[in-house]
């Protein structure tokens, strides 16, 4: 196995795509792994959010996503978080990794908004075929959109075998204390949920703890806030002891951050760039902030 130095200068190099096929294994090896709680299947720490795939059928926009589709599966990932309301974003990722030939290694997260069991069911087998997939790793209730509903539902997929894991997500504060009731009286054995170092902590507060001690796995959405955190960070200065935890970049400073809460299994940035992949993927590599690193990256951002 290649050492994570090793490891990270490849990547900065860019020599791992001409390394072959054969290398994929190593670098998926140097890729930290956590256990999903139900069931102890390991998922690399962090994977891809598609709110920004819907591009349709036009192949010249399709082909930086189908480049960073190849990138993030040449680097271990496997996790795609996407859903039937990201415009065309599912059938762009079924085409992409039809086309890829990669279908088959991915752990791909869906989910259902729409109210009506009829509605829902069409819903989900369209999921299902836009992403070619007889059988979904993730069915989630979006925003917990008719969630009483729809959890039953899912439910019943996931017993007859359709489904392998169920959750909730949102990214929206008002949401979190359903969020809690859900997870006291459901067995989920995922819940997805905003978490950021820029400005979105709350959910640390009491839903990641209520995640571990319910012993449910945390998909992290909007780890950069949504992203518009970059332009503000781009006119500081990366802090030296940034080195102590291998953050060689903003996204990794900011990844990172969300990656060392224990509770999180796989954090999802949005990202629609190569560089970005490479630059993210990065992240689930190296060392983690301990609690004293973390409090100084809070009192960093803050002070920014
Ligand atoms: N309720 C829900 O279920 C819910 C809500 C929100 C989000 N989500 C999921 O979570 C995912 C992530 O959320 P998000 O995309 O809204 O926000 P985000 O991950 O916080 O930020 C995405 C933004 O960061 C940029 N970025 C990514 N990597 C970067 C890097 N290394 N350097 C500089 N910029 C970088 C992206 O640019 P590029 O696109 O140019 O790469 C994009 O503009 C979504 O895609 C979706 O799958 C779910």
């Amino acid at each position: 196995m290649i050492s994570r130095r090793d490891f990270t200068s490849a990547i900065g190099a860019g020599v791992l795509v001409a390394m072959g096929p054969k290398s994929t294994y190593a670098q998926a090896d140097a890729l930290l792994h956590r256990s999903i709680p139900s069931s102890g299947e390991k998922l690399p720490i962090v994977g891809v959010g598609t709110n920004r795939y819907g591009v349709g059928t036009d192949s010249q926009l399709r082909a930086p996503l189908k480049a960073a589709l190849r990138k993030f599966h040449e680097l271990g990932g496997t996790v795609i978080d996407t859903a039937p309301g990201y415009r065309t974003s599912e059938n762009v990722l079924g085409d992409l990794t039809h086309e890829l030939g990669i279908g088959d290694d991915l752990f791909i997260a869906t989910k259902v908004d729409v109210q009506g069991r009829n509605a829902s069911e069409q819903r989900m087998e369209q999921s299902f075929s836009k992403l070619n997939k007889s059988k979904m790793e993730l069915m989630q209730v979006h925003n917990l959109f008719d969630w009483e509903n729809n959890l039953a539902l899912i439910k019943e997929w996931q017993q007859a075998g359709r489904i392998r894991y169920i959750g909730v997500t949102t990214s929206r504060e008002r949401d979190y204390e359903t969020v809690e009731k859900i997870m006291c009286n459901y067995d989920l054995d995922f819940i997805q949920i905003n978490y950021s170092l820029a400005n979105q902590r709350k959910s640390a507060e009491r839903i990641l703890p209520m995640a571990t001690d319910r012993g449910m796995a945390v998909l992290v959405n909007r780890p950069f806030g949504g992203g518009g955190v970059f332009k503000k960070l781009s006119q500081a200065s990366m802090p030296e002891w940034a080195a102590e935890f291998d953050a060689n970049s903003w996204a990794q400073f900011l990844l990172k951050y969300v990656l060392s809460n224990p509770a999180v299994t796989c954090a999802i940035p949005g990202m629609t760039k190569e560089r970005h992949v490479v630059d993210n993927l990065a992240a689930a590599a190296g060392r983690l902030p301990n609690e004293d690193m973390r409090r100084r990256q809070e009192a960093f951002f803050d002070g920014l």
